[in-house]
């Protein structure tokens, strides 16, 4: 028989050789101590607590019934309705399944052999993944106090260098660059770097922005300036429709255009389609989860650190907590006790966890489950 080893190019088969990762969704039963069944509250990937929106989930009844038939495959009514959203022409959007679509098709367009993406050390998983089924190769640059540094990635940047990521806030540290330093950064880029702003927690950084009395983002000026900038969004997040898988960016035609023919074809669904359309104008829902996060982040903060656990600032719907032990072990023993949190070892921070922001309910659940960690770990000293 062919052996097909050969066809494939070796960055892929190291790719297949390494096997997949373990399951994201850690959900499942747990056995509480009195010996009953129940779910672990799961605060690990920040999702909504809320559930999708409730707008979604009145045209979901309807489009269920007709998954028989195929999406619409250019979700025109969703590119209409977000240019008109954002103020930006239809050409100007372009929806994927997910921003990690989209952030794949980037990277694929733009990246080959010899050629790089930078992005900041501890930064959102994706960019990795994007890159290395390229022949590119992706530069993680130190971070500055937990966070991007700008000056060191614009150091960093070389003549093959074609895409920055920046995650604005960043996942999993929470922090922010303020709008001033993205703009001083997109002002002395060279002509042959793409940015990728990713911004599918703005809502929640908006929030905090004007409650801090701090500038949060420009990301449209540089658009209709014409810069060389995508904007990621997400439906993921506040929407609260992560299982469905819908993203989008925004930027200049030109760019948008060169990236559209490589997306998977009817790969945004109808039920996607249609939950989107609905939730985008939800503003309820929205605002309800971004109040909610804004309070309960200071809540939660403060509770962690009680247990003495160190907390960064947030300006996201997560929190980046260091439990000075090995992260991965904590997160387990948590979760024997009823929270899931995101241990950080993979992200080159073996010592530290991401908890998610949940409702007040789900925040008491994840403090309980830690402080009967932290007096197990008492008494067993
Ligand atoms: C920084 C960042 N960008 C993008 C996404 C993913 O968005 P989507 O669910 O639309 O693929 C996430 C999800 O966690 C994220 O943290």
């Amino acid at each position: 028989m062919t052996d097909f080893e050969q066809f494939v190019p070796e960055h892929i088969r190291k790719l297949a050789e390494a096997g997949n990762s373990k399951p994201l969704n850690q959900g499942g039963k747990i056995v509480s101590k009195g010996g009953s069944s129940e779910d672990p509250v799961a605060l690990n990937l920040n999702e909504n607590p809320f559930g999708p929106s409730p707008r979604a989930l009145e045209v979901l009844h309807a489009a269920i019934g007709q998954t028989h038939r195929y999406p619409e495959i250019q979700a025109t009514d969703l590119h209409e309705e977000l240019a008109a959203f954002h103020g930006v022409r239809r050409e100007q959007v372009l929806v994927t399944a997910g921003a990690t679509e989209l952030l794949c098709m980037i990277a694929r367009a733009l990246l080959g052999p010899g050629l790089n993406a930078v992005t900041s050390a501890k930064s959102f998983i994706v960019y990795k993944l994007a890159t290395q089924v390229t022949e590119g190769k992706l530069i993680e640059v130190p971070t500055r106090e937990n966070g991007y540094d700008p000056e060191a990635i614009a150091r960093a940047i070389d003549a093959n260098t074609r895409i920055v990521f920046i995650a604005n806030p960043n996942n999993p540290t929470g922090t922010m660059l303020a709008a001033d330093e993205v703009d001083d950064f997109v002002d002395g880029l060279p002509d042959h770097v793409l940015v990728v702003l990713d911004e599918a927690y703005g809502d929640f950084a908006e929030a905090f922005a004007r409650k801090r009395r701090a500038a949060y983002s420009h990301a449209f000026d540089y658009i209709r300036a014409d810069k060389n900038v995508i904007l990621l969004k997400t439906f993921s997040k506040a929407h609260g429709l992560a299982g469905l898988r819908i993203g989008y960016g925004i930027g200049p035609a030109r760019l948008v255009s060169l990236f559209a023919p490589l997306r998977v074809i009817f790969s945004v669904s109808s039920v996607g389609q249609a939950a989107a359309l609905a939730a985008l104008r939800d503003a309820e829902h929205i605002r309800r989860a971004v109040e909610n996060n804004t309070e309960q982040a200071e809540a939660l903060s403060a509770g962690l650190q009680e247990v003495a656990f160190p907390v960064a600032q947030t300006w996201t719907n997560f929190l980046y907590c260091d439990v000075g032990q090995d992260a991965a072990d904590f997160a387990e023993r948590l979760r024997e006790r009823g929270a899931i949190v995101q241990p950080l070892g993979l992200w080159g921070a073996p010592n530290a966890i991401r908890v998610s922001i949940g409702t007040p309910e789900q925040n008491r659940l994840l403090l309980h489950a830690l402080s009967n960690l932290s007096a197990t770990h008492r008494e067993d000293r």
